[in-house]
């Protein structure tokens, strides 16, 4: 029975073969030995076929020249399912690949470069029936394999194992690497990002949703069309397709497609048709983060993805919609008198795209949010959410229509640039009276504006005497103008001594004052702070706070939600931050954050650091950046806390002296020099938390070996020797060049001169790679002194 099976198997591939290619069979040969060669442009010599006569190893042509890859040449399609230095430019037509016993494959151009390297003295390749092309050593083991490194699509019988992923091509005519990725993750979780992106949810677009089930889980894909996840033991985690026809008529294949989406392709050999998509990741094409280019978004059209511009921009390419959109004004300088009147706002509904808020502020009503965005130089644009205005700088990405989401986007839009109008403006000999109408236009929109301020002045201030909501509004002095306030609730004695139980559950204790978890009324989790320390000082610094506090919004801030003041007791209720401070995660004895999230957090810290020096109304230094400063919410997003000791500056006022805040080891060595205090003592103070981060220690540790005590010299003495590795715990899954990235961020900001300390800004680009890091200078160290 077996051997009649066998017989029908080779019959039909044989069959097929021959059908196929009569001549192909002279050239046949599934034993390669060391010494062959194929060239480029010669028709009967440029591919190595299988035995089958389906799969052939060797150049295809592309752009004009040639590129090495494997090909399906015994259908139609020809379609390639692997590519050898995707990302050369093609060959000339005189190229030889030539296969050798101790360098492998290698290509023979310009120059030589090689295909596969052996990791043994190979002595015979061979392209197999499954597509794998496979260099075997003397012991007829796998010397090299090309399913070890797999390009954009998944055969039966390979798998793409934890940490390895797929990458898409640049288009169908283009094999080069494009824009998506699906990676296995080290967590057992399968997972599609655009290129160059963390792997983090934010950025992903679709996932198996199948983390924690094992560390070591591979994609697999069988020759039934099951596509899979299994673990190291071989148990079936996860089956993404169900079982098709196993007839060796019907072959499989997946493919991350130029599109971004991951699709299972079947193709029946005797049909001699065309693939059919068997399943896919998505039917929308818009899913796809990235599709259309900065400041663009997705519409599906017909099942055809189409980019648009947001109003007011235009295809950096005309007629490229990949290329992203850019302004279509040159728009005028901004500045806080005529920043209403310099810009309008264009609507955009029902569309979603990445939230990169520099603020975020609360507000009753959708044209509140417009009046925001409008009012404030920095932004360029806003989604509103109900009762959420997002601030948002350019550009916007991974914007694409929902229905479902009944988000706005408001978009500044300025004068069009004369000569640079474009036809959605027929009417130009009419502009005169255009203007004009246009003038009326503004003079009723600033009438109606102005009275809508009225109201909603009048409405905060009801709400203020009534107490009734949690947020008011409330105009800035002198100005009158409404600024992005949204000041904390004040609240009675009693009813905080309500809120915390009385005072029951101490959840930690801060520089200022014992801290108790709250529940308020609606159910929300709370902090409240009891200021212990009542001074005349330590009054004033608490109305201090108040009026700092009450102007910051962002995400990497722990938000102050009230406060109570009365002659004894002095009480801030804060936002409850379930995972406690970065101090109680980074310096516990098990390990529990990974390297992936401690980059996360140190870029939230500087995010934060980066709004209070330079993006909130008036400019703060925290004074004591340290871990136990940083709090950690349910998702894991590190926010600054305790603004207590921040002093204020005035704009025109950038040097201020102080008696020393912070805390020791943290705070900057001009403190106790004597010298100005700015904004680079924070950054100072951020260099040594990211070093804690790095090493998961701190910064002084007696029961390390003496030259280890001092992470700060340690780290450069480890920097200057190239031996980076000796800071961090290989299991964390720690990628090199953020390492010695960080490490040199880190260096820069300890910096014992403030002026070469690189300003907040700047760290971000860093940290993020946007920049190129110099080596940093020895520094002198400083913590000895003290
Ligand atoms: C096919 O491979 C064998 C080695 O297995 C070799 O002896 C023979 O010459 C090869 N035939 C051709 C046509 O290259
Ligand atoms: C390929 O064809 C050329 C002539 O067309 C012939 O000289 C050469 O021997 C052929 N090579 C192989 C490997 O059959
Ligand atoms: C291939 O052809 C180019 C010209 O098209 C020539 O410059 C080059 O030397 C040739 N290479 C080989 C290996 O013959
Ligand atoms: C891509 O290939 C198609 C045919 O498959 C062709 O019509 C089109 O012009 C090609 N595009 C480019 C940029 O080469
Ligand atoms: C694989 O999964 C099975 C069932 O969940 C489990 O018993 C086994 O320990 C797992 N193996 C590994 C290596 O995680
Ligand atoms: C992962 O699983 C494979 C088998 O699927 C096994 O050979 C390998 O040793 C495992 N690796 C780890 C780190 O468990
Ligand atoms: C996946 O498919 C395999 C083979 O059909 C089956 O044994 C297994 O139980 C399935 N696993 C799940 C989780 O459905
Ligand atoms: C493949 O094509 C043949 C011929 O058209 C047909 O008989 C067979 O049912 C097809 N197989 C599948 C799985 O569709
Ligand atoms: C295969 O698909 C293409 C377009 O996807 C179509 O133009 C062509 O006619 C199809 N071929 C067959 C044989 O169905
Ligand atoms: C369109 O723009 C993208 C992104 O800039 C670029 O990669 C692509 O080559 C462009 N396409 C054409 C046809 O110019
Ligand atoms: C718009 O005008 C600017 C300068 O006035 C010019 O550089 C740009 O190319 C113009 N854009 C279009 C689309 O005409
Ligand atoms: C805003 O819109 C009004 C009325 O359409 C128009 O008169 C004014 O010029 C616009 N302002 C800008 C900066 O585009």
């Amino acid at each position: 029975m077996a051997a009649l099976t066998l017989l029908l198997v080779l019959l039909i591939h044989l069959h097929i073969a021959f059908s196929l290619f009569p001549l192909a069979a002279s050239r046949r040969n599934s034993t390669i030995l060391p010494g062959s060669s194929l060239t480029a442009a010669t028709p009967n010599n440029s591919y190595w076929l299988s035995p089958s006569g389906i799969y052939a190893f060797g150049f295809y042509p592309r752009g004009g020249g040639y590129s090495i890859g494997i090909f399906m040449v015994g259908i139609p399609q020809e379609t390639l399912v692997w590519m050898a230095r995707r990302d050369d430019p093609p060959v000339p037509g005189n190229s030889t690949l030539r296969f050798t016993a101790e360098g492998g494959l290698i290509l023979q151009s310009t120059f030589d470069t090689p295909i596969a390297k052996p990791n043994d003295i190979a002595v015979s390749a061979s392209m197999l029936d499954s597509g794998n092309f496979v260099l075997y050593n003397s012991q007829q083991n796998i010397a090299w394999q090309s399913f070890d490194s797999p390009t954009d699509t998944l055969l039966n019988g390979q798998y793409i194992s934890a940490g390895m992923e797929l990458r898409s091509a640049a288009s169908d005519n283009d094999t080069s690497t494009g824009i998506f990725r699906i990676k296995m993750q080290d967590d057992g979780n399968l997972v599609m990002y655009p290129i160059n992106t963390e792997d983090t949810a934010p950025y992903s677009y679709w996932s198996s949703s199948t983390n924690g089930q094992g560390d070591n889980v591979t994609l697999n894909l069988a020759g039934d069309g099951l596509l899979y996840l299994m673990n190291g033991t071989g148990t079936y985690l996860t089956n993404l397709t169900d079982r098709g026809l196993a007839t060796p008529n019907i072959v499989y294949r997946a493919r991350i497609d130029p599109d971004g989406i991951f699709r299972l392709y079947s193709y029946n050999m005797t049909e001699r048709g065309n693939w059919s998509t068997v399943w896919s990741t998505t039917n929308n094409k818009c899913e796809p983060k990235g599709l259309c280019g900065f400041n663009a978004f997705c519409i599906n059209v017909d099942q055809v993805a189409r980019c648009q511009c947001l109003p007011g921009f235009d295809f950096v390419q005309s007629g490229n919609e990949t290329s992203g959109c850019q302004r279509s004004f040159t728009a005028e300088s901004c500045t806080a008198t005529n920043a209403p009147a310099s810009y309008n706002i264009s609507v955009v509904s029902n569309t979603v795209w990445e939230d990169n808020s520099y603020s975020v502020v609360a507000v009753q009503t959708e044209n509140e949010c417009r009046m925001e965005c409008l009012q404030d130089c920095n932004c360029e644009a806003a989604y509103y959410q109900v009762g959420l205005c997002n601030k948002q700088r350019l550009p916007l990405r991974y914007g694409r229509r929902d229905l479902g989401s009944s988000n706005k986007v408001f978009v500044k839009v300025g004068q069009m640039t004369p000569g640079n109008r474009t036809g959605s403006d027929p009417q130009r000999p009419e502009g005169r009276r255009k203007e004009r109408i246009r003038m009326d236009i503004l003079v009723v929109s600033l009438i109606l504006i102005a009275v809508a301020l009225a109201i909603i002045i009048a409405c905060g201030i009801l709400l203020y005497r009534n107490r009734v909501w949690l947020y008011k509004t409330i105009p800035t002095v002198g100005t009158g103008r409404m600024i992005e306030d949204v000041a904390p609730r004040s609240f009675t004695y009693d009813e905080l001594v309500t809120v915390t139980r009385d005072f029951r559950e101490v959840i930690g204790k801060g520089a200022f004052g014992i801290v108790y978890r709250g529940t308020m009324s609606n159910g929300k989790a709370v902090a409240v702070k009891r200021i212990e320390r009542v001074s005349t000082d330590g009054e004033r610094e608490f109305h201090t706070e108040m009026k700092i506090i009450g102007r910051t919004h962002h995400r990497n801030l722990v938000r102050l939600l009230g406060y109570s003041f009365d002659v004894s007791n002095r009480l801030l209720v804060y936002e409850y931050m379930s995972n406690g401070s970065l101090a109680d995660l980074l310096f516990a004895p098990d390990k529990l954050l990974c390297w992936e999230e401690k980059m996360g957090i140190v870029r939230n810290i500087a995010r934060g650091l980066l709004y209070l020096h330079e993006e909130c109304e008036t400019q703060i230094i925290h004074c004591d950046i340290k871990p136990e400063n940083i709090l950690i919410d349910e998702q894991r997003c590190a926010k600054i806390s305790d603004f207590g000791l921040s002093k204020l500056l005035k704009p025109d006022q950038t040097n201020t002296y102080t008696r020393i805040r912070g805390t020791r080891g943290y705070v900057a060595p001009e403190w106790h020099k004597n010298l100005p205090v700015t904004t680079k003592a924070d950054v100072y103070s951020f260099g040594i938390v990211l070093l804690e981060i790095i090493g998961s220690r701190r910064n002084m540790d007696q029961s390390v070996p003496e030259e280890e005590i001092i992470l700060e010299n340690w780290v450069y003495d480890c920097f200057e020797a190239g031996e980076l590795h000796k800071l961090v715990d290989e299991e964390e899954g720690v990628d090199r060049r953020q390492l010695e990235r960080m490490v040199k961020v880190a260096i820069w900001c300890t910096l014992e001169d403030p002026s070469l300390r690189p300003p907040m800004r700047k760290v971000l680009l860093m940290l993020e790679g946007t920049i190129d890091i110099s080596s940093p200078p020895r520094p002198t160290s400083f913590i000895s002194s003290i």
